[in-house]
């Protein structure tokens, strides 16, 4: 069974100040199996964050149907748990009530969430960092802090929207390498959004191209290439070459569009 099921899914906002509807998903249908990677990538404007924030619960079709494991999704859920570009992290709380903040909402004691804290700040490699406030980490450190706080729920999906998009080059590489040993390592199913090529083709199993306006499925590419792969081989240059043609004819948005 598919572990997120996107059927024939249409998403329409209503462009109040302009009295005109906006089209940003048009009929997209994509499976994502268990413990799959996927990428999304497009240009902006091509209705990534609204196809995430659908399969999250923030936002709902227009029309068509998401399913996690062949429920419907109605809202947000602990089975799905979300990372933001920004790591949206509560300034006066250090790294440990950050990462168990959900564990608070749901009344648990202060020794439970101080021990669950601690297995996830391990996990993302910020041991010795439990006590600083998010002020005194720089932004990879609180991207982190963000993933550990999504992973301690243990979630079966996790849903990333651009987490490394305000990183330096350098760090987004380390963050792309710890990301995967934390999903080899823990598993779960990922849908992460970029308009990233290489990032999209270092992390997915599958890179979903998205084309805009209004957004669609250009083609679905399934990434046969071994881990950790090599930005400067061969093969994913020809991939790459392939995705750069496609993004080619699905220009980005323009405020003249
Ligand atoms: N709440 C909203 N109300 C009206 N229009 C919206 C709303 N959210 C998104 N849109 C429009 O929907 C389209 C898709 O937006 P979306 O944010 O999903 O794109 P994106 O692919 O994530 O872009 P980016 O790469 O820039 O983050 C855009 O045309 C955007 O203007
Ligand atoms: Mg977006």
């Amino acid at each position: 069974m598919s572990n997120i099921l996107i059927d024939g899914v249409s998403k329409v906002y209503a462009d109040k100040a302009r009295g005109r509807e906006v089209t940003a998903l048009a009929e997209v249908s994509l499976e994502v199996k268990r413990n799959d990677f996927v990428c999304l990538l497009g240009p902006s404007g091509c209705g990534k964050s609204t196809l995430l924030n659908m399969i999250a619960g923030f936002e709902k079709p227009t029309s068509g149907s998401i399913t996690v494991d062949g429920e419907a999704v109605t809202g947000p859920g602990a089975d799905r748990g979300v990372v933001f570009q920004q790591a949206n992290l509560m300034p006066w709380l250090p790294v440990w009530e950050n990462v168990a903040f959900h564990l608070k909402m749901r009344g648990a004691m202060k020794a439970i969430r101080r021990e669950q804290a601690q297995i996830y700040i391990d996990l993302v490699g910020l041991t010795g960092f439990e006590n600083h406030y998010p002020a005194e980490l720089s932004g990879g450190m609180n991207q982190r802090v963000g993933i550990a706080r999504a992973l301690l729920m243990n979630p079966g999906v996790i849903l990333m929207d651009e987490p490394f998009g305000a990183l330096d080059e350098q760090t987004r590489m380390d963050m792309q390498t710890e990301l995967l040993r934390i999903w080899e390592k823990s598993q779960g199913t990922i849908v992460f959004v970029t308009h990233g090529i290489d990032e999209a083709l270092t992390l997915g199993d599958r890179v979903v191209v998205m084309s805009a306006r209004p957004g669609r499925i250009a083609e679905v590419l399934e990434i046969d290439l071994p881990r950790p792969r090599d930005i400067t081989s061969p093969h994913f240059n020809d991939v790459k070459r392939h995705i750069l043609s496609l993004l080619r004819s699905a220009p980005a948005e323009t405020a003249a569009a």
